[in-house]
């Protein structure tokens, strides 16, 4: 069985060579030429390596069984052949996001912010993994990944620029947005 747990080390060695970094909200990380996914808690830094990033693999919080449903049917699997475009995009949310009750975030999420509703449109697009982190004292609450062709990317950017301008986002307190492409 595969861990739970991700680890993605910036540095010099890896599949994926970073195309762009772009600082969207809070403290910048160190800029790295390539990333390295590893599924395992990886806890000492490589050599050469700059930073590593992890989290784990989760169960949903806020998605209904219709929701759910719908995802499963269209939402790909990662590492698909033309899929040579990634996305590694870690967020922090404020303090005052994690004090609201459960039901109040998926109002936020959901009602208000149509984050499923709005990703929906980009499956099977983009293939996608949420990793959480909040719980693991790491820098970033989530480390999403996401992987899509050359193609999609235009795509990708006009649903990134959606969700950052949904009530859920004015939560966020810290966004790298990391591209790649895969060599
Ligand atoms: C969570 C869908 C794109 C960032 C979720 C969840 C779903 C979802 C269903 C809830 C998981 C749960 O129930 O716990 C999608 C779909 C997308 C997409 C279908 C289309 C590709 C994105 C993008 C970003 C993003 C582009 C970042 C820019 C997040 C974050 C969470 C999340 C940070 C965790 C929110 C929290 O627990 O507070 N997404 N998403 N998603 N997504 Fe997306």
């Amino acid at each position: 069985m595969s861990s739970r747990f991700y680890s993605f080390v910036g540095g010099s060695t890896g599949r994926w060579s970073v195309t762009g970094v772009s600082y969207v909200a809070g403290e910048p990380i160190s800029p790295v030429d390539r990333l390295n996914i590893q599924n395992a808690n990886t806890l000492q830094l490589p050599e050469g390596a700059e930073w590593i990033l992890r989290g784990v693999t989760s169960n949903h919080r806020y998605t209904t069984k219709d929701e759910l449903e719908s995802l499963s049917q269209v939402q790909p699997q990662l590492n698909r052949e033309h899929a040579t475009c990634a996305a590694l995009i870690p967020i922090k949310k404020r303090s005052d996001w994690w004090d609201l009750p459960q039901d109040t975030r998926r109002d936020i999420f959901e009602s208000q912010s149509r984050h499923t509703t709005i990703g929906m449109k980009y499956l099977p697009a983009v293939a996608r993994r949420l990793h959480h982190c909040r719980d693991l004292g790491e820098p970033f609450d989530f480390l999403t990944w996401f992987e899509f062709a050359p193609s999609d990317s235009s795509a990708f950017d006009d649903l990134v620029a959606a969700l950052r301008e949904s009530a859920e986002w004015t939560f966020v307190e810290r966004e790298v947005d990391i591209r790649l492409t895969r060599i």
